[in-house]
């Protein structure tokens, strides 16, 4: 059994109120819960935390080190200007997800870069509360052929 670690960033707990024509009308719990049920059908345990502050993250990920095979990231807006969370995920060694609930490439100019999807394994973006099932897959697809 794996632990995925799963971090949402700022302004994610408020999915389900926040903009539901971009984000769609699921809450964080729904989405983290669809995540969950994926990871526990592969037998694998997934832990979540959801923070608004950037430290908050890069401690998450430091903790994880060598402690959780996998991380999935929505880093929200963090994606597009946080190096240390770009650094953060470089010193973790295991598979890396970043997910989006949008598909950022699509949206306005300042989100069609991301400064931490350098330093992870894939990308999962633009398919909503699905994304958080398939993000799990692609850990599991992953870490299957690790
Ligand atoms: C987001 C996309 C980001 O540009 C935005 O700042 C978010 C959410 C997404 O899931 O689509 O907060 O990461």
């Amino acid at each position: 059994m794996a632990i995925i670690l799963l971090l949402s960033g700022p302004n994610l707990n408020l999915l389900g109120e926040r903009e539901p024509q971009i984000y769609g009308s699921a809450s964080l719990a729904d989405c983290v819960s669809d995540a969950s049920v994926a990871a526990e059908a592969r037998g694998h345990l997934l832990e979540h935390l959801q923070s608004n502050h950037e430290g908050d993250l890069v401690d998450a990920i430091h903790r994880s080190r060598g402690r959780c095979a996998a991380i999935i990231v929505n880093p929200g807006a963090f994606s597009h200007y946080s190096y240390a969370i770009a650094d953060a995920l470089a010193t973790f060694d295991g598979t890396k997800v970043e997910l989006h609930l949008s598909n950022p490439s699509a949206r306005e100019e300042w989100r069609r870069h991301s400064v931490t999807a350098a330093y992870v394994t894939g990308v999962v973006a633009g398919f909503g509360r699905a994304g958080y099932g398939l993000a799990v897959e692609a850990v599991c697809a992953s870490l299957d052929t690790a």
